[in-house]
């Protein structure tokens, strides 16, 4: 590498800790922009490059523009915050960039990727099973969708639906991916049959069984329940042992989406949120929501050893996946895609630097963040508590004329706290119309001190603001 180079890189790096280390302890979360103002700022794509000095100094543009998702009061989404190692991790994996398609590319990764994989379905307590890491919990949800339709019969990725009238089931509560995976799969979003929730977001057995029951009688085929621990908005927990007694009475598929609630996995006192887990046929988790690691870092596991070569199966005998020595490591036959990050180097990294046990306290310390928010709320009368479970905190500030609409009050704090960008925090709105905050703690650099400095923040905010 050239002198120049390697100041441009040093100098990167440099700037890089830079804003890790003021990230927390800096004003700002976000700085919000115009977009017009954007457009003038960013370049327009040039004939010819700029110098690295100019380079660096879009860097910095960049960075400043552009929201610091590590901050401790970003807790805005079900993910934020930054950890060393995991980030080297992130830096690793862009540095060796390998595809895990096969082992011959990306031998030490793929054996990190299975060994994590391993571990992953002991916690969850599947005696056998296999798993792979995927783009996101929305495309674990899809895969379960997919090997379910295999489960149910191996030649439909030849054959197509046929007849068959395939049907679905997921709390109203869950997430919107299914919806995705519904259309792509081909099943069609009409036929994800929202099963109803009680007032704690949680399905309602007794409804799913109702329609299944229904659903048979008139002709449809169910393939697959959509369980959720950990609900977007509620954080709720679906009742995985009485579903499961169901979907192994009507021989259907249990998939739970614990892309968010699969943090309790993590735990000792809140382990029991998790129970019965290892009932379902395959279960979706992200790490990036709760473990700390930079997006992407999810995974897909499954008890049923082999469906997921079955599911996925299709192509590229011809020019990568070869017969070789160690060709039953290829990870490529049962992905969705061909090429595919290491991912996995973020987690390991992580869970090689805290041990199990740092990151069962790292994960306990958001439990106490929550717990503590909810009686911060609680006992302040200017908050209404909406709903607290698991990470997940919804309510509202009370406007000082008690006969304001409260909905456009939540929503006129939310957009003048973002606009002032010391805090993010997002709103939700339930079904009845109620709009309220939903404060959630992935975060594990946000602190007791951070919690108390956002609801002071927000009832600044909302003095300021008029009341229509
Ligand atoms: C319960 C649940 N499942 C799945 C997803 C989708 O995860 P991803 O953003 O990794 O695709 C989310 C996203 O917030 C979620 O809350």
């Amino acid at each position: 590498m050239s002198d120049s180079k390697e100041k441009f890189l040093s100098d990167v790096f440099l700037t890089l800790r830079e804003y890790i280390s003021e990230s927390s302890t800096s004003e700002l979360v976000t700085k919000v922009s115009r977009p017009e103002k954007l457009k003038q700022l960013i370049p327009e794509i040039a004939p010819e490059g700029v110098s690295d000095e100019k380079l660096l100094s879009e860097l910095r543009d960049i960075l400043e523009h552009s929201v610091s998702t590590i901050h401790p009061l970003f807790v805005n989404q079900l993910f934020g915050g930054l950890d060393e190692a995991a980030w080297a991790g992130e830096v690793l994996s862009s540095l060796l960039n390998p595809t895990m398609a096969t082992f011959e590319i990306a031998p030490a990764i793929t054996v990190i990727e299975k060994r994590v994989v391993t571990e992953l379905l002991d916690r969850m307590g599947f005696e056998r099973g296999e798993g792979i890491m995927v783009t996101g919990g929305s495309n674990s949800n899809l895969l379960a969708m997919l090997c379910a339709r295999t489960e149910y019969s191996p030649n439909i990725r030849l054959t197509g639906f046929g007849h068959n009238r395939f049907r679905v089931y997921a709390s109203a509560e869950a997430h919107y991916s299914f919806d995705k995976a519904a259309n792509i799969t081909g099943i069609g979003t009409q036929n994800l049959v929202q099963v109803p929730a009680n007032e704690r977001g949680e399905m309602i057995p007794e409804e799913l069984e109702r329609i299944l029951s229904a659903d048979l009688k008139e002709g449809y085929v169910p393939i697959m329940v959509g369980a959720t621990f950990g609900t977007t908005v509620m954080g709720a927990f679906d009742p995985v042992p009485k579903i499961a007694r169901i979907c192994e009475r009507y021989k259907v598929w249990l998939h739970v989406d614990a892309a968010w609630g699969g943090g309790a996995l993590f735990t000792n006192k809140h382990r029991h949120l998790v129970k019965g887990i290892q009932l379902a046929d395959s279960v979706a988790f992200d790490a990036h929501k709760t473990m700390g690691t930079p997006l992407i870092t999810s995974f897909f596991l499954t008890k049923h050893a082999g469906i997921l070569r079955n599911a996925n199966r299709g192509g590229g005998s011809e020019y990568l996946f070869h017969e070789y020595d160690n060709s039953d490591w290829d990870t490529g036959t049962y992905s969705l895609q061909c090429g595919r990050r290491a991912d996995v180097l973020k987690f390991w990294l992580l869970w090689r630097a805290h041990g199990t046990q740092g990151l069962i306290r790292r994960t306990e310390h958001l439990f106490d963040l929550a717990q503590y928010a909810t009686q911060e709320i609680s006992t302040n009368p200017r908050f209404k508590l909406i709903h607290s479970n698991y990470l997940n905190v919804c309510f509202q500030v009370q406007p000082r004329d008690p006969l304001g609409d409260i909905n456009s009050f939540t929503l006129k704090v939310r957009k003048a706290l973002v606009r002032e960008g010391r805090a993010m925090v997002n709103y939700a709105q339930r079904a009845d119309g109620t709009i309220f905050f939903r404060l959630v703690f992935p975060n594990h650099r946000t602190e007791k001190v951070h919690v108390a400095q956002l609801l002071r923040i927000i009832l600044e905010t909302a003095d300021r603001v008029d009341i229509v």
